[in-house]
């Protein structure tokens, strides 16, 4: 049997919760279709903090780089304000990404059809909608030097964080963008503010050299970042991949993921380069929701991010595209029979779910697969 290991890092708020169902999908998958894996939990963000005074321990660390995947839940929540900057819990997630290289964020925006009146925009302007954002991860104002506040001494303070980009940074981002496309409606949407900003600048003139040079058969746009958000809720459709910068994609992302009714809904993929001799790309996948502090612990939240995350862990490194699609159709599925957590409610009249019932509706939906 193939082995295929699994660090499961459930985190703060909602995600232990949402986690949970994650599980037993994973453990689903072992019994009924002989993908089985090898599973270890451990923590991440607040509750590391908690245990370990960081955010994410060294151990914890190491184990990431070693397996084959990570599912992170997510991090954070009032209790850890006023923690050092430091060691705050989004540090641990910061450090998963920068240590494990994970330079490309895959942000799928997909409007299910049972949810599009669930959209902040008209039903006609988004059903059907499907885009990919590809946000880079590890470089930018995240990450870039000096990134301080220094005290004036006269009453004053200053702040710096530091826009950086290498020419090798937007091109590895450009080229993973232009080749999810190629499988997809081959069109990418490049977009910065090179109107304000050097690294806008150069990140156009790299996104066009890159297509010009390896890419020439996909169709490329550029768009400045802040008419790229107003397209996104103007005619968010005329979209296919995006591609742009670790801020930009931060907020793009969100905007992106209201369109299709909940952000209870939208997974992620952040995947490193392949490794020269295995092919393998070091990846970890997570809800792009947070920890919903003002719901955890009621059994509310909706878990389908999450398990669509795990259906990306399925397809990107775990080579089992056709069980990933069986994941993804089984959450259409009960979301068609009408089965809503609170947060998809709204005045559909569907079945009511709790986070485990909507876990038990899609693991239902899964066995009626087969
Ligand atoms: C996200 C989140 C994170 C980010 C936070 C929690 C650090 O908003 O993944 O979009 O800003 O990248
Ligand atoms: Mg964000």
């Amino acid at each position: 049997m193939t082995h295929r290991s699994l660090l499961i890092l459930p985190g703060d708020g909602i995600g232990p919760e949402v986690m949970r169902e994650v599980r037993r999908i994973v453990d689903w998958m072992g019994e009924k279709r002989g993908l089985v894996f090898d599973v270890e939990e451990d923590l991440v963000g607040g509750c590391a903090y908690d245990a370990h005074g960081a955010a994410i321990s060294d151990a914890t660390m190491a184990r990431a780089l070693e397996v084959d995947a990570v599912m992170l839940g997510a991090v954070g929540g009032p209790k850890w304000d006023g923690v050092p900057y430091d060691v705050r819990p989004e540090a641990g997630l910061l450090r998963l990404r920068k240590d494990m290289e994970l330079f490309a964020n895959l942000r799928p925006a997909k409007c299910f059809d049972a949810l599009a009146d669930f959209s902040s925009l008209k039903r006609e302007l988004v059903e059907g909608l499907d885009i990919l954002i590809v946000r880079e991860l590890t470089g930018g104002v995240y990450f870039g030097e000096p990134k301080t506040i220094t005290d004036l001494g006269d009453g004053q303070k200053r702040a710096i964080d530091t826009q950086v980009y290498d020419t090798f940074e937007i091109e590895r981002i450009a080229a993973v963008a232009f080749e999810l496309a190629r499988v997809r409606a081959n069109r990418v949407c490049s977009m910065e503010k090179r109107n304000v900003m050097k690294s806008g600048v150069l990140w156009n003139e790299v996104v066009t050299a890159t297509h010009k040079a390896r890419f020439a058969d996909v169709e490329l746009s550029h768009m400045l970042a802040d008419a790229g958000g107003m397209q996104l809720v103007r005619a968010p459709k005329q979209f296919d991949v995006i591609v742009t910068d670790n801020l930009f994609g931060d907020m793009l992302s969100d905007v992106a993921a209201m369109l299709t009714g909940s952000l209870g809904m939208l997974p992620s993929a952040s995947l490193g380069a392949p490794d020269p001799k295995t092919g393998r790309r070091r990846a970890m996948y997570e809800p792009v929701h947070g920890s919903a502090p003002d719901i955890a612990g009621k059994t509310l939240a909706n878990p389908i991010a999450c398990i669509l995350s795990f259906a990306m862990a399925l397809r990107y490194s775990f080579e089992a595209g056709a069980e990933a699609d069986r994941l993804e159709a089984a959450v259409e599925r009960v979301l068609t029979d009408g089965v809503r957590t609170p947060d998809i409610m709204g005045d559909s009249g569907g079945t009511p779910a709790d986070t485990r019932q909507m876990g038990d509706a899609i693991l239902a939906a899964l066995d009626a697969s087969m």
